[in-house]
């Protein structure tokens, strides 16, 4: 099968962001063997698998996880099913959406392996594109949402011009809940407002940390979603009110901040904390995971979420043109056989 390897092992151990200036750097095509499954696992015949920032940290060696040479990279997608291992044989020929386990074998390739327990089976309605990008963003959407609706009726999101920032805006609207939304390039307001977000505040503006005290004060949100954690962030945090909660779940930073108010952990009951949804998934009861899968695809198959797409790519594009197409801004690359 045509695949995109990994050009290196393990970490590289600074990071530095998702930006990649080379994909040629970290990837490769290779010809490889189709996977063969163990008890539990399926192989996927790809349909088309999403490029998160997750998978660039990985490609790069900064992610959760060691690099392994030559094995394909990608974590995410969907497709059909069409080998599977013991205990496995109810997926057989579903089509499914997917997240790659360690033992498993990447999505940037003809065929997939991975975990039955780690796939969807995906509603007719489901497009390919959101397919694709089923699980990691939207189930992160959920969590954080939920964790943002049980502390208090507003919440402050970093990067909102992300998927996952856009999901949460929608979700947000949804439940009731006000959102004070961080972006970082002016020509993103007006969409996120259109999406239900209370406030669309540019952090590159000269006045943002009066703009943000004045909102902070009048919403009162107890919950800091953050992708970014950078120095902004912490200053966000710091002019958040009593009892706040700074959640980081992305890296997207360049470089991370430093604290300057320790005391507000002490005096004022702030709390930082990270999420992974690896961890989640670990963690989680499967019949709890059950029902937000089943929240997750109704609100695709209904049309209250969608996964904008920026840019297409066929494998044996990838190397040469990934750079290029995570540089295009509003929407998810995807990958095709
Ligand atoms: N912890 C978890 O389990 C988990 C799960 C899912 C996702 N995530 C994280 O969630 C974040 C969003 O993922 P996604 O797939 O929705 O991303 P995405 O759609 O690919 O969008 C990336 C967004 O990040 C913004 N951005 C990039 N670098 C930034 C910086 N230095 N400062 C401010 N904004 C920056 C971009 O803004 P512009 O449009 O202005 O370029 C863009 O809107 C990522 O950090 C990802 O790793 C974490």
């Amino acid at each position: 099968m045509l695949a995109i390897v990994l050009k290196q092992d393990g970490y590289f151990g600074r990071a530095e962001g998702p930006v990649i200036a080379d994909a040629g750097l970290y990837l490769e095509v290779a010809e490889l063997p189709k996977p063969v499954p163990k008890a539990g696992q399926v192989v996927i015949k790809l349909l088309a698998s999403s490029v998160n920032p997750s998978d660039l940290h990985f490609i790069k060696g900064a992610y959760g996880q060691p690099r392994v040479k030559g094995a394909p990279a990608g974590f995410e997608g969907c497709g059909e099913v069409v080998d599977v291992g013991a205990g496995a044989e109810a997926l057989l020929g579903q089509r499914v959406a997917f997240v790659i386990t360690p033992n498993g074998s990447g999505a940037w390739a003809e065929y997939a392996m991975t975990e039955a327990l780690h796939c969807i089976p995906l509603r007719p309605e489901i497009s390919e594109a959101d397919g694709a990008a089923q699980i990691v963003n939207p189930l992160t959407a959920m969590v954080m949402v939920d964790i943002a609706a049980k502390t208090g009726a507003a919440m402050v999101i970093s990067a909102a011009s992300s998927q996952l920032g856009k999901l949460m805006i929608g979700l947000g609207k949804d439940l009731g809940l006000k959102t004070i939304a961080l972006v970082r390039r002016a020509d993103s307001v007006k969409a996120l407002t259109a999406l239900g977000a209370t406030e669309v505040l540019d952090v590159t503006t000269p006045d943002f940390a009066r703009q943000f005290a004045a909102a902070s004060t009048a919403l009162k949100p107890q919950v800091f979603l953050d992708a970014v954690a950078d120095q902004i962030s912490e200053q966000v945090f710091a002019a958040m009110p009593n009892g706040a909660r700074w959640v980081c779940y992305g890296n997207l930073g360049a470089a991370p901040p430093t604290l300057t108010q320790i005391g507000q952990l002490i005096f004022m009951d702030k709390r930082i904390e990270g999420f992974w949804l690896t961890n989640w998934l670990r963690n989680t009861a499967p019949e709890v995971q059950k029902r937000v899968v089943a929240k997750v695809q109704s609100r695709f198959a209904d049309g209250r979420w969608h996964t904008d797409v920026s840019a297409r790519l066929t494998l044996a594009e990838v190397v040469g043109s990934l750079a290029a197409a995570t540089a295009i801004k509003g929407g998810k690359v995807i990958i095709t056989p």
